[in-house]
């Protein structure tokens, strides 16, 4: 059960009774609960696994966890919770949370641990309720106070719906990125994107306006093609634009990118260490990135072991700000975001 202690609520400037419980529960993608205890052990956060289910894992500790505990950037945990405890009803689920300006609900449901859509975002700094039901009798509640960093949605779950004419998912995997990082592409921006065949991320960007230097070997879809220009040199000002370099990444050179690249993505299938090596690449041959977005194609989740070595690398490119997540449209996939 939580106990009570006292904090400033920064929302209304009073200070009201502070929780605190015995544990935490983290909801993840169905698969990745094995990999998110490992990340847990690897940042020695002294979090010891206590309870699972299928996209739902909860830590105890030696010291009672805070709202303050949550603080720790889990790749794996769409959402981490301050436990209320269990119930075997929704409502009795719903009354545990309290007095939560916003409750959230969500679900494991056709395999997946699936967010309720229909709140409204929540405030910076607001305590946010979940209610979870992970069965006919099973329902779990939860607190945790919203910051930029986190998705504002249930259970880090958007629910967008990808249009009817995108080539590829990985429509999907951006928008649902760009929400859950509260991220801007400003129209008349230029990003480059490796690995962008068929063009999902590509007829995205289009549509918010920003032009789009693709890097790939293979063939790009119609719905993009509608938009390509021949010479980069002599690109219009007027509208987004993509200008198909199609090469491997390794032989895309500063001629292909021409000036004013502030975003870098990739979504090659390479392994991390190569698609860092070339970010770094594309770096040097582009001053004015300001962020990085890259899908990072793992062949098992337990590579999580090295997101040391990959927020090392970004630093060392000169990027101040590095977020890890596993979204909710990916599967052995992360989404690697750096910002200067
Ligand atoms: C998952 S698909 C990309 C989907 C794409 N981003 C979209 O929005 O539709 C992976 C792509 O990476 C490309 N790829 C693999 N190795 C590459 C490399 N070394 N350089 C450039 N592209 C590469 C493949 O040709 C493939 O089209």
């Amino acid at each position: 059960m939580p106990l009570a202690g006292r904090e400033p609520d920064f929302q209304s400037r009073r200070t009201v009774h502070r929780i605190e419980s015995e544990f935490v529960f983290a909801l993840c993608n169905p698969g990745s609960e094995k990999a998110l205890k490992l990340e847990v052990e690897t940042m020695a956060l002294g979090w010891r696994l206590s309870y699972q289910r299928r996209g739902f894992v909860t830590f105890k500790s030696d010291a009672p966890f805070t709202l303050d505990s949550l603080a720790v950037d889990l790749a794996l945990a769409r959402r981490c919770c301050l436990s209320l405890g269990k119930s075997s009803t929704r409502a009795e689920a719903v009354e545990r949370v309290g007095a939560a300006p916003t409750v959230h609900h969500a679900r494991f449901h056709e395999r997946k641990l699936q967010g309720v859509p229909g709140t409204r975002r929540p405030k910076t700094g607001e305590r946010v309720g979940t209610v979870v039901e992970l069965g006919p009798d099973e329902f779990w509640s939860g607190l945790h106070r919203h910051t930029p960093r986190l998705s504002p949605d249930p259970a880090g779950d958007s629910g967008i719906e990808m249009p009817a004419d995108s080539p590829s998912r990985a429509w999907l995997k951006l928008e649902e990125a760009i929400r859950f990082f509260d991220l801007e592409f400003r129209p008349g921006e230029i990003a480059v994107e490796v690995g962008c065949a068929p063009g999902g991320v590509v007829l995205a960007l289009l549509r918010r306006g920003v032009s789009v230097v693709g890097v790939d070997p293979a063939k790009m879809a119609e719905v993009v093609l509608a938009s390509a220009i021949d010479n980069r040199q002599q690109a219009p000002k007027d509208r987004p634009w993509f200008f198909h370099s199609r090469k491997p990444a390794a032989l895309a050179s500063k001629r292909d990118l021409g000036h004013g690249v502030s975003w870098f993505l990739s979504d090659m299938n390479q392994s991390p260490e190569v698609v860092l090596k070339e970010c770094a690449r594309f770096c040097r041959m582009c001053p004015d990135i300001r962020g990085v977005l890259i899908t990072l194609k793992l062949t098992d989740l337990m590579q999580i072991a090295d997101k040391p070595g990959w927020f090392a690398a970004l630093a060392a490119m000169g990027f101040t700000t590095v977020r890890l997540q596993q979204l909710a449209v990916h599967h052995k996939e992360l989404a690697l975001l750096a910002t200067r």
